[in-house]
This record gives structure tokens, sequence and C-alpha cells, in this order.
């Protein structure tokens, strides 16, 4: 079908109930569903949203298109668990069904205020005349999570920045209430801005945060800021940053400052920006904070404007797996959180010595596995670690040793998405490969480098799961331990 304007602005309510169980029913049906990863029931799933533990649960939204795998009217969708793996769907939580947000409820957060949710996000308004209108709102939530009451917040965007003004991430201090937003300015610059209220959710404008990134995108979506081991944070979402090297390969970027925040001047100190992904499929993440403490990420394995092999299926992208943040030398390292550990079953261990005839070990359990690689003993120039099926498709892992650049290449992996550039990403490590932890589901595979240091993210839509893992050396020899988990199936 053609996604013309008016086709992409209809929402379920065009649709019968019967229509649209019909619709998820073929969905479940596809190829490429996820085993363990939050995926939509339909349609097209983006950005986490008001990502919080709340009375002893995770809750967990999403930005969603219910009827098709394209951009139309967003709603919110909920899903919900007792712990950061199990997520099970709870249902459509905010409908865009207000003169506010009649062309989308947006991105946004949620802060729990006196034992109730209240949720913050962007009602995105379009005039008659299709000139966007941008409102903050939030929405109070009642006990069966169903949306009570909405209000705006503040209502267009302030003086000197266009309509391109959304994504509230919000926050309490000392009795205050901030939030931090995606902006542009007139001249299109990307900026992120904090307002702040006292308890009548009154808020004013404090002002641009200070980064001295003056020419760094058009756009900056999707804004965080938060403290972690003793060191302020601000991610965000440029767009419109230029490719260099083996950075910003994506059509989007999605990376971090680390520094120190000052609220009073809102400078923030920081050695540059740093991307938080380097794989093919990583954008819009958020964080929260787990009922440890931890500081927890989960991103959306996708990005805007690219056709994926889903989209015949009427369903696109997922969420990826939770990571626990943490700061080690002004950069963020980022480990899977613990509870995907509840996935495991069985395992196996081999120890192998790699050189340049393959060596070959078959997976636990095609498409819902972990593997862990350690190496002991790294005496060649270059390993390769390939993941193939027996319809020769094959996804490879590179590494150099002496240029210390770790290559991910899908080129041959299966069916592609469409409109990215290039199959490979690489990124240069920090210290020399160590240990790489794989978590392969059916249609993606995210990579975590040395400890969390680095992480490539992607996409997979391989014919049938890839069967075995495949090493070779180049001029010499690699010992190495691989430990691999048969993982079982989530909830939703
Ligand atoms: C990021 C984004 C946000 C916006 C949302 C709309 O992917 O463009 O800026 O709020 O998606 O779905």
């Amino acid at each position: 079908m053609e996604w013309t304007r008016e086709a992409r602005y209809r929402g379920l309510s065009s649709i019968s109930n019967e229509a649209f169980e019909h619709m998820s029913e073929q969905v479940k049906h596809s190829p490429w569903r996820q085993s363990y990863h939050v995926q939509p029931v339909s349609g097209l799933l983006n950005d986490p949203n008001g990502f919080i533990y709340y009375k002893g649960q995770y809750h967990l939204f999403y930005q969603w298109y219910p009827l098709g795998p394209v951009h139309g009217l967003k709603y919110w969708y909920h899903v919900a668990s007792d712990d950061l793996i199990h997520f099970k769907n709870i249902g459509p939580a905010v409908y865009p069904d207000t003169t506010y947000d009649s062309h989308g409820a947006y991105s946004g957060s949620s802060i729990e205020i006196d034992n109730q949710l209240f949720l913050f996000y962007t009602g995105n308004h379009r005039t008659k005349d299709w000139k966007r209108v941008p409102y903050q709102m939030y929405a109070t939530l009642n006990d069966d999570f169903q949306v009570m009451d909405k209000q705006p917040i503040v209502e267009g965007p302030p003086c000197g920045y266009t309509d391109h003004f959304r994504d509230p991430k919000v926050w309490k201090e000392q009795e205050r209430y901030y939030f931090v937003i995606g902006a542009q300015t007139t001249q299109k610059a990307g900026r992120a801005l904090i307002y702040q209220s006292d308890a009548d959710f009154n808020f004013n404008l404090l002002g641009e945060i200070q980064t001295g990134l003056s020419d760094f995108g058009y756009m900056w979506e999707c804004p965080d800021l938060f403290k972690l081991d003793n060191k302020d944070v601000l991610i965000f979402c440029p767009q419109g940053l230029e490719a260099d090297g083996m950075n910003y390969r994506n059509i989007y970027q999605s990376g971090y400052l680390v520094g120190d925040f000052n609220i009073e001047t809102l400078e923030m100190s920081h050695n540059g920006f740093i991307e938080l992904d380097h794989g093919f499929d990583f954008y819009a993440p958020q964080t929260t904070l787990s009922k440890e403490g931890e500081r927890v990420l989960i991103g959306w394995m996708g990005l805007p404007d690219i056709t994926y092999p889903t989209d015949v299926y009427n369903w696109a992208h997922c969420l990826t797996l939770p990571r626990v943040l943490k700061v080690k030398e002004d950069k963020i390292i980022q480990m899977v959180h613990s509870d995907v550990e509840k996935l495991r079953r069985k395992s196996n261990e081999t120890k192998l010595e790699i050189n340049d005839k393959l060596t070959t070990v078959d997976l636990i359990q095609p498409s819902r596995t972990e593997v862990n690689i350690s190496i002991n003993a790294f005496k060649a120039d270059t390993l390769k670690i390939a993941f193939s099926n027996y319809d020769e498709e094959v996804v490879e892992i590179t590494y150099d040793k002496n240029s210390a650049v770790l290559e991910l290449n899908r080129r041959l992996s299966g069916e592609l998405p469409s409109n990215q550039d290039d199959q490979t990403r690489s990124i240069c490590l920090d210290q020399p490969l160590k240990e790489l932890k794989i978590f392969i589901d059916v249609s993606s595979m995210e990579i975590f480098i040395n400890e969390g240091t680095h992480v490539m993210t992607t996409r997979l839509f391989p014919t049938t799961p890839y069967q075995q893992c495949k090493f070779s050396a180049h001029s010499g020899t690699v010992g190495l331990k691989m430990k691999q988990y048969e993982l079982k199936r989530g909830k939703s």
C-alpha cells in the first residue's frame, strides 16, 4: 500500500478490533520475530520512552505507529516487567487524542510524584496548513496505567528556536523539577535546553546547556542528563553530522559528553562527543535508575529514514538489551544488565587454538545464543570470527592487532536494510582485543567489546539462523576460550 500522508495519520480508531487482531496475528508469523527483545505487536516501534522502576516493577513505553512499518501517528505503547528482561505487552498507553498531540504523542520520560506516575512528552500538533506546533505535556496515570489527565506545560518553542523542539527528560532535584529537551536554533543548529519549575509545574526556560559545540548538527533529539560516578553525563542524538573516518557512519548519531555540569551557569565541561554504539542500528536511547540504583540504558535498535526487510510483514524494529552504564576515565562503559543472565540455560565451553585453517564450532542454539570469547594469547596479525548458516550467509567480525581496528561486516549476512551506505562498521579499540560478549537473537546481534568499552549493535536478516561460528587467524595463532549459553525466550 502507498503510505500517503493521509494514510500515516490514521490511527487505531480507524480500524476495528478484529482487523487489528488479524494484523498482529499475521505479524506473529512473519520471519525475523525476535525471541527476547521488546518488539511491536504490529507496525513500527521507535524510541524507548518513560522508562522507570515504579512500585516494584519496570515500566517502559515506546514510540509506536500501530498500522504499518512507517512513521505516522505516534502512540506510546506500554510494556512492564518485574526485571529488566521479561517485559510483557500491556497495550497502548498514550493516545494522540487531544488538540495538543493530535499528530503524535512524541518521545518523553516519566517521574514518580507522591506515589503516582507522571509522563512528560511532546505533543505534536499540525495546523491545517501543516505547520508543526510542539507542546510539552504531562499526563497522569491511574493505577491501571490509563491516562487520567493531560496538560500542556510549555506551548510552542521559545524565542530563537524552531518547531523542532521535543523529547523532555524530567528529573527532580531538591524539591524542584527539571527537564532537558532537544531543540534547534533559528540558525538551524542543534541544542539541548533546560527548564525548571517548583512543585506547581510552572516551567521556565533556564537556557541552553553550554557545551561549546555550537556547530554540531542541525538538531539534537532525545537528550538525557544525569550524574554517574561523580561526573555529569549528557546523552543526545545529533542529526546532520558528516561521516568522519570510522565515526558518524549512520544517518543520525547517538552519543554523550562526560564532564561537569553547572546548573547555575549551564556550562558543561567535556573532552568531546563520543558515540555510544559503533554498529548499524542504534538510536534515541533513554536511561533510568534500576532497582539496585544502577544507571540503565535501553536504545532503539533502528534508525529513521531506512526501510528494513521486516517492513513487508507490517512491523519494524525492536529495543536493545538493557545496559548498565559506568564512567571510567571519562568514558562510558556499557555492560549488559545481569537480569539478562536469567535467560541462560545450557552452556558449553571450548578452548581453541586458532590458526589459518578454519576452526568451526556449532552454536548451541542458533538464533538464541550468548557467546563469550576471551582471548589469552594473541600471536597473529588478525583474528576473524564468522557466524554463518547453510545458505552461505555470514556476518564477520575481524580484528587487526596492528591497527587495533575491529570491523563488523554484514555485507553477505542475508537481506539488508536499504539506504545505509556501506555494510561495514569499524572501531579502533582503546586496548588490544581481550574479550567479546555477543548476544544473538533471531534478527540481531549486540557485540560488547573489552568488558563494554565499545559496543556494536546490528540487525541481521538471515534466510535461516546462523548455525556455526568459524574462527581463523592470519600470520600466527590465537588462543581463546569460547563459552556459549543457550538463551530462553523472553516474554513479549
Ligand atoms: C527520535 C524522534 C524524536 C521524536 C520521535 C517521534 O527518533 O524523532 O525526536 O520525539 O522520534 O517518533
